[in-house]
């Protein structure tokens, strides 16, 4: 009998450790912050804040959103700026009044998304005299127009949510923001490290088609520079038209975030596909880590360029080679656990149907042997077992 609530408690310690946090239903117990909330939901933050942690949610409540609405900025600047709320470290009550040295300047999602110019996307946090904790964008001016009020909820070090007194002021956040559709693709790439593949899309036509593509969804994996360079050699040697395919080969006509790509595992494919299954990229996660396959290469995604259905730019560090290009030609790099002889599950779905659509490839427990999706079936078949045992 003594065993049945330690069970229990074990039971709850190991779905929290798979759930993760929700700010969309943490907020949703305080009326005040309803339309915070709900903007953290239209503007997509909320998945965003939900897949990070050791992150701090700066809420305001309703009357503070009601003088930032009352501007009438389109959805993507109201993105930008309450972006600039979303602190990329964690920040209890306790430790705004811990700063070393009584200041900090704070790195907040504004500053990851690609938006925001130069130090713009960093947040003033100077603990004053008599216990103040004033806040602000690092770009108004030296001006910390908002303080901090209360702490809301804090789940160390995964989430902590604190109410601020007002929308942080920032010219830059506030500036018109270009919709996905109307921005300049090559020239995002060319801003965060992918110049030289940039301006290989320019210069051979492609960059229409990847263009084109954007209104309808685009995922486009951009090699940074270092990689690219390294590439060269091989990328000379091609003729012109499978030069533009290679190209192509970066670039699924859907929209996938970085969560839809660590559950829709599978075959994708791209641009450069014409007819069935061919010039087909397998998109494959271990754990946290997502991979794109081919024959030849195995590339990871290292970064997000930009993130903004319906459009999507990931960095990666290895440039992929299509096997109808490169077929079964030993990847040149050194690292010794990117030898790609093919596993028997990642060959059974590289030989599957190619699909464009993430309906058709759902997550498939055997071919993802180190997914979550295997992790958490894990658990669960753990969790029932030992409950079967107490019942028992
Ligand atoms: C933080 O997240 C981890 C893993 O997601 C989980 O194990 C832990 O219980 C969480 N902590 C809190 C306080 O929620
Ligand atoms: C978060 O919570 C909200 C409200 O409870 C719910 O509608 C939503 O599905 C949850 N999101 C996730 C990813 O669990
Ligand atoms: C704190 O101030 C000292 C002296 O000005 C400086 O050397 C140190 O780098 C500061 N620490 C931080 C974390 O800013
Ligand atoms: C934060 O702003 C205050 C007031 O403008 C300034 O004195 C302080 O140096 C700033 N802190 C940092 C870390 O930049
Ligand atoms: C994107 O910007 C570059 C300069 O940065 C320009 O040459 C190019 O024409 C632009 N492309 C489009 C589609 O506007
Ligand atoms: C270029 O192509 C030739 C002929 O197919 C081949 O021998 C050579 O190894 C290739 N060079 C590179 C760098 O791939
Ligand atoms: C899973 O991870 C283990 C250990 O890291 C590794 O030996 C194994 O090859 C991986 N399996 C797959 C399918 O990636």
């Amino acid at each position: 009998m003594r065993q049945f609530p330690a069970a229990l408690l074990f039971f709850l310690c190991l779905i929290s450790a798979t759930s993760g946090h929700n700010i969309t239903k943490i907020l949703a117990q305080f009326h005040e912050f309803s339309k915070f909330n709900d903007y953290l939901s239209r503007t997509h933050l909320a998945s965003e804040i939900n897949r990070r942690t050791t992150i701090t949610v700066l809420a305001v409540d309703n009357a503070a959103m009601d003088d930032i609405l009352a501007k009438n900025y389109g959805i993507y600047e109201i993105k930008n700026i309450l972006s600039l709320h979303i602190l990329l470290d964690y920040f209890g009550a306790k430790k705004l009044h811990q700063i070393t040295n009584g200041t900090a300047l704070a790195a907040t999602l504004y500053q990851t998304t690609g938006s925001a110019p130069g130090t713009s996307g960093f947040v003033n946090i100077t603990d004053e005299k008599g216990g103040k904790v004033s806040i602000g964008a690092d770009d108004n001016g030296g001006v910390l127009d908002a303080s901090y009020v209360k702490s809301v909820k804090e789940l160390p070090y995964n989430i902590s949510v604190l109410q601020v007194s007002k929308i942080l002021n920032s010219p830059s956040a506030e500036a018109p923001a270009p919709a996905p559709t109307e921005q300049n693709l090559t020239a995002v790439m060319t801003k965060k490290g992918c110049k030289l593949f940039a301006d290989q899309l320019t210069a051979t036509g492609a960059e229409k088609t990847f263009v084109d593509a954007v209104s309808g969804g685009l995922t486009a994996f951009c090699p940074t520079d270092d990689i690219w360079t390294k590439f060269v050699p091989k990328y000379k040697n091609l003729s012109a038209d499978h030069k533009v395919s290679l190209l192509l080969f970066h670039g699924v006509p859907i929209y996938q975030s970085m969560q839809g790509l660590k559950s829709n595992n599978g075959p994708m494919n791209t641009l450069a596909t014409d007819g069935a299954a061919s010039y087909s990229v397998t998109v494959q996660n271990d754990g946290e880590q997502v991979t794109l396959k081919t024959k030849a290469v195995t590339a990871k995604i290292t970064g997000t360029i930009i993130d903004e259905d319906p459009l999507a730019v990931f960095s990666i560090d290895k440039v992929l080679q299509p096997k109808e290009l490169f077929a079964g030609a030993p990847a040149p790099a050194p690292a010794p656990e990117e030898a790609d002889s093919p596993s028997p599950s990642s060959a059974k779905v590289a030989a599957g149907p190619a699909s464009d659509s993430p309906d058709d490839a759902p997550a498939d427990d055997s071919a993802n042997d180190n997914g979550s999706v295997t992790i958490r079936g894990g658990l669960l078949g753990f969790v029932i077992t030992v409950l079967l045992v107490v019942v028992v």
